[in-house]
């Protein structure tokens, strides 16, 4: 069990930036990730969608015999998050909890941003978390749409982005927040477009960060814990374009991979 792989998903890249903070805390773990290109963004889908979604990946992960499960979607995460939790018996770990602990752990002022896709500020999934432990708490959310199709295409450091991440977070800016929380994570592949649209004394906060310790202490409590020396070996799956895929993940991994395309519901 424990040299069992750990299984992650997102709707495409934007996983890849959980994996990369995942094989630095932990570098012994076999990785196995699906990234759903073909169906991104995912980000305004309606909840029935995604549970449609994430159990036909869920389904493919099982089949490859994983021992946990990051849910590496902050839209999923915050949308049905219960309902995936629900869907699997191994332990599941998702974005919002440790976007808001790192977030609640960086404020001095209380004042918090998040910015994410119009469903996870839709859902108020973080609000609702940072105000249940600090009821002072102001939370300004913001749904930056354009910023997954823009990283999706590999624009994720030119005048565009730039733009873009200036006119979404113009009103994050002026509002005198202290603390940022990424709450995409196709996000932090626009950091320096999105640190130069904001404050430079606004703390940027990945979740990713804190999501690969939880899961360090969970795969440690459950006796997971792979104990190997040999080197991991990390598999990616996508259902959309490889050469974008491939072409991104060098940014988002540091390191490329090969990913396989597969057929999960009979896309071409
Ligand atoms: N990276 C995902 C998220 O964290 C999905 C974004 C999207 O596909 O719209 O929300």
């Amino acid at each position: 069990m424990k040299n069992k792989p750990i299984g992650i998903f997102d709707s495409g890249v934007g996983g890849l930036t959980v994996a990369r903070q995942i094989m630095d805390a932990l570098p012994q773990e076999h990785l196995i990730y699906f990234g759903d290109s073909l169906r991104a963004p995912y980000g305004d889908r309606a909840p029935e969608q995604l549970a449609q979604f994430s159990r036909q990946i869920i389904d493919f992960l099982m089949d490859k015999d994983i021992k946990a499960l990051v849910v590496a979607c902050g839209t999923i995460s915050a949308r049905i998050f219960g309902t995936v939790e629900q869907m699997t018996d191994i332990p599941v770990l998702g974005m919002v909890v440790p976007g808001v602990t790192a977030a609640l752990a960086a404020t001095k002022t209380g004042r918090i941003g998040v910015m994410a896709t119009a469903g996870t500020v839709a859902s108020g999934a973080h609000r609702t978390a940072i105000l249940t432990q600090r009821p002072d708490a102001q939370v300004m959310s913001v749904a930056c749409p354009l910023f997954v199709p823009l990283t999706e295409e590999g624009w994720s450091d030119n005048t565009v982005a730039d733009m873009t991440a200036q006119i979404y977070l113009a009103d994050m800016a002026a509002n005198r927040i202290d603390t940022a929380i990424l709450g995409c994570t196709h996000y932090p592949l626009l950091i320096n477009s999105i640190k130069k649209a904001l404050p430079s004394d606004v703390t940027i906060v990945d979740p990713a960060v804190v999501l690969a310790q939880d899961l360090k202490k969970t795969l440690g409590d459950a006796g997971l814990t792979r104990v190997d020396d040999t080197l991991p070996v990390h598999q990616f799956y996508i259902s959309g374009n490889k050469e974008k895929f491939d072409k991104i993940s060098a940014l988002a991994l540091k390191v490329s991979c090969d990913a396989q395309v597969v057929k999960l519901y009979g896309n071409k």
